[in-house]
């Protein structure tokens, strides 16, 4: 790692965070920094770390000529333009399993404390007042609570307000039933049902077109007289405009309110109610989370600076930290596959057919795929292609990918990748494995059986299969001082498959001698990194 990569924290995060960061890069830790100052200075950074405040928009993305990496120190990426980065290339990485559970106790906290005007009396007491009366409160206990998104927090919500004594209802259209079981969730298949059996409504989706206002004038319209509400998640999935209505008419008891519409919040009219609860932004800010999103984030930025993938990446298929391990050699095999097209062959890619078999077929083959098109176009275009834009440049040239899977061994591979690159009338077929130590080979190329590692310098010949071939030929190399460090001849008819991996490099006129020697074909010189 150089010390030339710089990131700029433009929100606060852990003191451990920073410290892991510093240790490797260059950190400018400047929270709160303005807009106008943030656009002006954003080129000179390879990497940006926010929280929810900063706004990565289409003109700060264009604006971060450098920027290889936004770091999300937490979970919601709806300040984020995921598609902005994307195009350019930018990795997006987020922490989401970090604060969840902090999430969840902190919708508790609203929950309870509006329902038992915890705030309020606390206030009024500070105050130099003592009364009981104003404050008579509800119990959680025997209530149905409604849960909106039951992912990450909303299941956690679920099983505390379930310890309460709780019937707990859920509607989630995006999750198999068997989640709902597992948190003792009855599930309800429209929005429109929970809302009208609920006694308290907490929303823990993403902010969407889709659930932006998901609770507004119509739903509050159907829902019990006096229901409390949460927000614990997004402002406006609830619909501001809505709850200080359903605030005044008293269909809605309480509110407690973590997120608003606008943020910093400074002037929200839901303030004026004495029956909401409100806190700025506080669901993730406890010790335990902030530690660990500021560590998660600085691992992630590293990583993804180093180059490497990393776990929780917003734009590429979603891979555990533990998928990821099992996948590693596969995708540098799948990435170094697609790398020899362009140094055989020199027709524009139609169709791509890969095929996964074996136990690789269980895994997020997804990412093999995205590997395997890096290494086809990263040598053939000028524009950055890494693993998170590998796909849209591949669409954007007209390349159409094919992905199948099977279970079962193929070919007596307990593992293999299988593509096909199809132009006009230059096709490539190649397959790859890894070695029992984990190390990638190609073991056919154009149907001819082979061991090749892709590693250096390797030479790829097709010759007559005649005596009288090959001992010319590798004669020419030893002429020419190149040493042969591994040799393996495939036969298919009356052809060979020669690939030869070699020391050092092989210049034009050696590849020139070596293609006149009689009975070769062709020689194809790859370089694999
Ligand atoms: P998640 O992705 O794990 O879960 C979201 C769930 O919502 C999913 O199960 C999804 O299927 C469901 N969903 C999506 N659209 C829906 C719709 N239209 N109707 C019903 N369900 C829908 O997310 P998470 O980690 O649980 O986070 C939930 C929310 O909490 C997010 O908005 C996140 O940004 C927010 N959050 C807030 C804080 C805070 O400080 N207040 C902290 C962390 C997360
Ligand atoms: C999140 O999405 O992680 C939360 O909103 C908390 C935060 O941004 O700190």
């Amino acid at each position: 790692m150089t010390k030339k990569h710089r990131v700029l924290v433009s929100e606060r995060i852990a003191e451990e965070g920073l410290a892991m960061l510093r240790s490797e890069l260059e950190v400018d830790y400047r929270d709160g920094i303005g807009r106008a100052e943030l656009l002006n200075i954003i080129k000179d950074y390879d990497a940006l770390i926010v929280r929810s405040v900063t706004q990565v928009d289409e003109e700060l993305v264009a604006a971060g000529t450098r920027l290889k990496m936004v770091g999300r120190a937490g979970n919601g990426i709806d300040n984020i333009d995921v598609h902005a980065c994307t195009r350019r290339g930018i990795v997006v990485a987020n922490t989401p399993d970090s604060n969840t559970i902090s999430a969840a106790e902190q919708t508790m906290a609203l929950m309870l404390c509006s329902l038992r005007h915890t705030a309020e009396a606390n206030a009024f007491l500070k105050a130099g007042n003592w009364d009981r009366k104003p404050f008579r409160g509800m119990e959680l206990y025997g209530k149905t609570v409604g849960i909106v998104g039951l992912g990450r927090i909303g299941s956690m919500v679920a099983t505390r307000v379930k310890s309460f004594g709780t019937r707990v209802i859920a509607y989630d259209p995006y999750i198999p039933d068997e989640r709902f079981e597992r948190f003792g969730a009855e599930k309800k298949e429209t929005l429109e049902e929970l809302v009208r059996e609920a006694d308290i409504i907490t929303v823990h989706t993403p902010r969407n077109e889709e659930t932006m206002g998901m609770i507004g004038a119509r739903e509050f319209a159907m829902a019990k007289d006096g229901v409390r509400v949460v927000n614990c998640a997004r402002g406006g999935i609830i619909s501001e405009a809505a709850l200080v209505e359903a605030l005044k008419s008293g269909k809605v008891g309480s509110a407690g309110l973590d997120v608003f519409e606008e943020e910093p919040a400074r002037q929200n009219p839901l303030f004026a109610f004495k029956n909401v609860v409100v806190t700025p932004h506080l669901g993730a800010d406890t010790v335990e989370a902030q530690r660990r999103v500021g560590v998660t984030i600085a691992e992630q930025v590293i990583k993804g600076l180093r180059g490497e993938l990393v776990p929780n990446v917003v734009n590429l298929p979603t891979v555990l930290r533990s998928e990821l391990e099992v996948l590693s050699p596969y995708i540098e095999l799948a990435e170094k596959m697609g790398s020899l097209y362009y140094q055989m062959e020199r027709s524009p890619v139609d169709r791509i057919e890969l095929s996964f078999s074996g136990d690789i077929a269980q895994q997020e083959t997804g990412l093999l795929t995205i590997a395997f098109l890096k290494g086809l176009l990263s040598g053939v275009m000028s524009e950055k292609v890494n693993y998170v834009n590998a796909r849209i440049k591949a669409d954007e040239r007209g390349i159409k990918v094919f992905e199948r899977k099977e279970e079962k061994q193929v070919k007596g591979y307990v593992n293999l990748i299988s593509a096909k690159v199809f132009n006009r009338g230059h096709d490539l077929q190649v397959a790859g494995t890894l070695t029992g130590a984990g190390r990638p080979y190609i073991v056919e190329i154009n149907d001819f059986e082979t061991d090749m590692f892709p590693v250096g310098n390797v030479l790829i010949a097709i010759n007559e299969d005649r005596p009288g071939v090959i001992g010319p030929f590798t004669t020419e190399l030893g002429k020419a001082g190149i040493n042969i460090s591994m040799m393996r001849v495939g036969s298919k008819g009356s052809m060979n498959l020669m690939v030869v991996n070699v020391d050092g490099e092989v210049d034009e006129r050696t590849l020139a001698r070596l293609r006149a020697v009689d009975g070769i074909v062709k020689v194809h010189l790859v370089r694999f990194r």
